[in-house]
């Protein structure tokens, strides 16, 4: 089993379930792991993807190698029948390979270029780890998803959601960003809302559009204000641009989120995968209410993770 993308979620309910179990007694799998590896490689940066999926792996009982690919690793040739004379000395090929004898899971961080559309839609460097390693593959944010944080996103709705009234009403909110930033994080809250019975919408200036093979049919309305109206949860993510690929085509500061905004809503609860650009993205006031969850998020980030490595670990017992 690989966890590549939401859609690698068999049954969301019940893994979120699952989940909240584990948050409250962390180690009781802690026999799970024993003596298996879990190899990090990281292409890009990371804080919390690195120690939750770290700490994830140790509750399980797991070793982990972390390995800063970027900075520390041969830099990878990815296509095929490529005359290797310029500066990429290792293929994917072997690399896989080799790091699957050390490892029995392999997770990788592998962010959208935003240069090349159509080898980011690829997902060349995951794509390219789940063809040739002979181990289980783990998305710890490609070019287009990040399954991990769209996990604890659920996790914690499902925490926080009032259940006493019958489908709560679920906002994604674009927000301005100095720069550039990939559509992961907003494509896997999607993909995990569209599992949801919510009421889900999403609002964004104009040429902000996520790819349409993933929002289908989901609401859009390009009214922020409008948006927010009711809204039980306000989950907040700048991206650039789909269609313009990766350009900035608007840094509006009216589209972040503040009180005035937030006062629109049925009391919501704000949340955002972090790190967050305080006054850009969201004001301050918002950010430190107690109606943000953005640290429970990331500390859901820990049992998110440890729910993909257990069922991917409970796989391999069965196989063997
Ligand atoms: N939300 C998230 O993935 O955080 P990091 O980039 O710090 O891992």
């Amino acid at each position: 089993m690989n966890y590549l993308t939401v859609n690698d979620i068999d049954n969301l309910p019940e893994w979120v379930e699952e989940a909240r179990s584990i948050k409250q007694d962390p180690l009781k799998f802690k026999e799970l792991g024993k003596y298996k590896t879990i190899g990090l490689l990281f292409f890009n940066p990371s804080l919390r993807t690195r120690l939750s999926t770290q700490k994830a792996a140790q509750n399980l009982g797991m070793n982990s190698m972390v390995m800063n690919f970027d900075k520390e690793g041969w830099a990878l040739e990815f296509e095929d029948g490529t005359i290797m004379n310029q500066g990429k000395p290792e293929h994917i090929k072997e690399a896989a390979q080799v790091i699957s004898q050390f490892c029995d899971i392999i997770a990788i961080r592998a962010f959208a270029s935003l240069e090349d559309k159509s080898k980011d839609q690829d997902e060349m460097v995951l794509n390219g780890f789940a063809k040739y390693a002979t181990v289980p593959i783990v998305n710890m944010e490609s070019s287009v998803g990040h399954p991990l944080q769209a996990m604890a996103d659920a996790i914690t709705l499902a925490e926080h959601v009032n259940k006493k009234k019958a489908k709560p009403k679920v906002v994604l909110s674009w927000a301005p960003h100095p720069k550039a930033l990939p559509h992961a994080v907003a494509n896997s809250f999607v993909q995990m809302m569209q599992k949801q019975d919510a009421e889900f919408v999403i609002t964004h200036p104009e040429g902000y559009e996520l790819d349409k093979k993933i929002t289908g049919d989901s609401m859009i309305e390009y009214d922020q204000k409008k948006a927010f109206k009711n809204a039980d949860f306000i989950y907040t993510k700048n991206w650039s641009a789909f269609k313009d690929y990766g350009k900035v085509i608007n840094k509006d500061p009216l589209w972040m989120i503040d009180t005035e905004k937030m006062a629109l809503t049925n009391n919501a609860k704000f949340m955002h995968c972090l790190p967050v650009r305080r006054n850009v993205v969201v004001g301050d006031a918002v950010l430190d209410s107690s109606n943000s969850l953005v640290i429970e998020q990331a500390n859901n980030r820990t049992f998110s993770a440890q729910i993909v490595l257990k069922k991917i670990l409970e796989e391999m017992d069965l196989i063997k």
